[in-house]
C-alpha cells in the first residue's frame, strides 16, 4: 500500500475563509480522496498560520488578544472545512504546542549548525504578506500585492544563510523535474535561482505574537520560518509516525507563494537535514467573472458560503474543480455556475439516476441482483485516462473524464430505451448495465462530490467502494428512498434601484 500525504497551505485566519481557501481545500481534498479510493494510506492535512504582525494587528483592531483573536478564528476555518466536506485528517494551527515545540527544535538544529547568526536588519516590510520588500520590487513605492506602502523597519535580526544551499537546492530541482508544477512554474524558479540567494531574516524584535528563538527570547521567530515547518509539525516530527509519512507527496499552494514552497522551505530542510517535499502543485488565482482580482473594496466578492448555501456544497466543489482550469488563474461567474448546475448535475447526472431508479421501482420493485449478465459497456479507458490526469494534478481534465462516462451511459439509456422493453431477460440485462455503469462512476464521482455520491448509493442500496469494486458485476442493487440529487436553479437577480 503506497502512502499519500498531502497538504494545503495554512491560512492566515486574520478575516474570513474566502473563495482562494475554498478552492485550494476542496482540489486537495479531490486528491486526497481518489487516493484513498486506491486504497493507499492518506494523510491530509490542512490548518491556521496564526502568527505574526498581520495576526496580531487583527486581534487589536477585533480589541482582544492575539490567543482569544485566533481561537476565535480558526474555529471557523475549522467549521468551513465541514461545511465543504473536507476530508483533511489533522488540522494544525501553529499556536499549538506540537507545533510551536517542533518550530523551536528545528530553528535550534539550524542555529547549532551555525546557519543561523545575528544582525540587523533594515528594510522595507509589508505586515500584510509578511514579507521583506527591495526598493526594486515596489510598484509606485506600494507592496507589489497589497498596494500599500511598506514600512520601513531597523531591528536587529537574526539571519538564515540561505545562499549556502543555493547549489544544492537548484541541483535538487534540475534532478527531480516533477518537483514544481505546472511546468511554467518550473522554468520560472530555476530561472530566478540564476540570481544569487540573499540570507532570509528569520526572526523580529519589534513584536511578541510568535514563537520566542530557543536561543534568545527576546525575538520570535520570522513568521514563515515558523508557518512552513507546519508540514513537518503536523506530520509528526520526532516520532515514529513522522519516517512513514514524510517527505510530503504534494504541497498544493497558490501562485503567490511559490517562492516560500520552493526556495526557502527546501533550503531550510536541507539545514535541518530532512529530505524535502517531492512535489509542490501551484494553483492559479480565482478571479471575479470579469478576471478582476475579488476585494472587498470593488465589492465583487463572491462568498463561498453564500454559495453553498444557494446551491449546496457539491455545486460548488463541483464547479470550481471543473470550471477552473487545472494550475491557471480562473474566473467564478456565478451564471455560469448556475449553467453548469442544470445541465452537467441535474441533467447529466441527477436525471440519469431518477429514470434509473424510476423503472428500478416500477419493473423489478426495487431489486435487482446480478445474474451473469453480459457487459454492454465499458469504461476501462476512460477510467485509466482519469486516474493519469489525477496524477499529473489536472483535477479538471479528470473530471471531464467521468462527465464522458455518464454521457455514455445517458446514450445508452436513450438507445436502449428501457421503458420499451418486452423481453423480461432483456431488459434486466439492460437495466443491470445501466445500474452498473452509474454505480461504477459513482466511485470515481465520490472523490469530487461526496455528498452526491453518498445519496447515490443509499438510493441504490450499495455499500462504499473503492477502486477495487471498479469491474463489472459485482453490484447487487436494492432500492432506498428516491431523491432528486439537483432540484432546478435559477441564477438569483441582484436587485438594482434606480438612481433618484
Ligand atoms: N499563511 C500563508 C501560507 C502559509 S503556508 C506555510 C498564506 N495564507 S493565505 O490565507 O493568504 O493564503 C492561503 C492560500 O490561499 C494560499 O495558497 C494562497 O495562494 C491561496 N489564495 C489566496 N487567495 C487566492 C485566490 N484569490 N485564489 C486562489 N487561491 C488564493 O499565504
Amino acid at each position: 500500500m503506497a502512502k499519500f500525504y498531502i497538504t494545503t497551505a495554512i491560512d492566515y485566519p486574520n478575516a474570513a475563509p474566502h473563495m482562494g481557501h475554498a478552492y485550494e481545500k476542496i482540489i486537495a481534498d479531490a486528491y486526497a480522496r481518489w487516493h484513498r479510493l486506491k486504497n493507499d494510506e492518506v494523510f491530509f492535512l490542512t490548518g491556521t498560520d496564526e502568527h505574526g504582525l498581520k495576526l496580531q494587528n487583527a486581534a487589536e483592531k477585533a480589541g482582544m488578544s492575539p490567543k482569544e483573536f485566533v481561537d476565535r478564528q480558526s474555529a471557523k476555518f475549522k467549521d468551513f472545512c465541514r461545511l465543504l466536506k473536507i476530508s483533511n485528517d489533522d488540522f494544525i494551527r501553529t499556536s499549538e504546542t506540537r507545533h510551536e515545540l517542533v518550530a523551536a527544535n528545528i530553528f535550534k538544529k539550524v542555529f547549532d549548525k551555525g546557519d543561523i547568526y545575528l544582525s540587523d536588519y533594515e528594510g522595507l516590510y509589508c505586515a500584510e504578506c509578511e514579507t521583506f520588500y527591495l526598493e526594486k520590487d515596489l510598484i509606485n513605492g506600494n507592496c507589489p500585492v497589497h498596494g500599500i506602502p511598506p514600512k520601513q523597519v531597523k531591528e536587529p535580526s537574526y539571519f538564515f544563510r540561505m545562499g549556502k544551499y543555493q547549489e544544492k537546492l537548484r541541483e535538487f530541482i534540475v534532478a527531480n523535474p516533477d518537483f514544481i508544477v505546472p511546468k511554467t512554474r518550473y522554468n520560472e524558479i530555476l530561472s530566478r535561482l540564476k540570481e544569487p540567494l540573499r540570507d532570509l531574516s528569520v526572526s523580529r524584535s519589534s513584536f511578541k505574537w510568535g514563537i520566542p528563538l530557543p536561543n534568545d527570547p527576546s525575538h520570535v521567530i520570522y513568521v514563515w520560518f515558523d508557518a512552513l515547518i507546519n508540514y513537518v509539525s503536523g506530520a509528526g516530527y520526532g516520532t515514529q509516525s513522522f519516517k512513514k509519512i514524510w517527505p510530503a507527496d504534494v504541497h498544493v499552494i497558490g501562485k503567490d507563494i511559490i517562492w516560500f514552497h520552493t526556495v526557502i522551505w527546501p533550503c531550510m530542510l536541507f539545514a535541518a537535514g530532512i529530505e524535502p517535499p517531492k512535489k509542490v502543485y501551484v494553483h492559479g488565482f480565482i478571479n471575479d467573472e470579469h478576471g478582476e482580482k475579488m476585494s472587498k473594496a470593488k465589492g465583487n466578492v463572491i462568498d463561498p458560503v453564500d454559495m453553498v448555501n444557494k446551491y449546496g456544497t457539491d455545486a460548488l466543489r463541483y464547479y470550481l474543480i471543473r470550471a477552473i482550469p487545472s494550475g491557471a488563474d480562473g474566473n467564478f461567474s456565478e451564471k455560469d455556475l448556475v449553467t453548469r448546475y442544470n445541465t452537467e448535475l441535474a441533467n447529466d447526472l441527477g436525471n440519469l439516476v431518477m429514470r434509473t431508479a424510476k423503472i428500478l421501482e416500477s419493473k423489478f420493485n426495487g431489486v435487482l441482483k446480478n445474474e451473469n449478465f453480459r457487459q454492454e459497456l465499458n469504461f476501462d479507458e476512460i477510467i485509466d485516462a482519469a486516474d493519469k490526469y489525477m496524477l499529473s494534478l489536472e483535477h479538471d481534465k479528470a473530471l471531464s473524464e467521468i462527465w464522458k462516462i455518464i454521457n455514455r451511459i445517458n446514450s445508452y439509456v436513450n438507445q436502449t430505451a428501457p421503458w420499451q422493453i418486452k423481453d423480461e431477460h432483456e431488459l434486466k440485462t439492460v437495466m443491470y448495465n445501466i445500474l452498473e455503469s452509474i454505480r461504477i462512476t459513482n466511485i470515481l464521482l465520490s472523490a469530487f462530490i461526496p455528498e452526491t455520491s453518498e445519496k447515490i448509493r443509499k438510493q441504490l442500496g450499495l455499500k462504499e467502494q473503492t477502486f477495487r469494486d471498479l469491474k463489472f458485476g459485482s453490484g447487487n442493487f436494492k432500492l432506498g428512498k428516491k431523491e432528486i440529487l439537483f432540484p432546478k436553479k435559477e441564477l438569483e437577480k441582484k436587485e438594482i434601484f434606480p438612481l433618484e
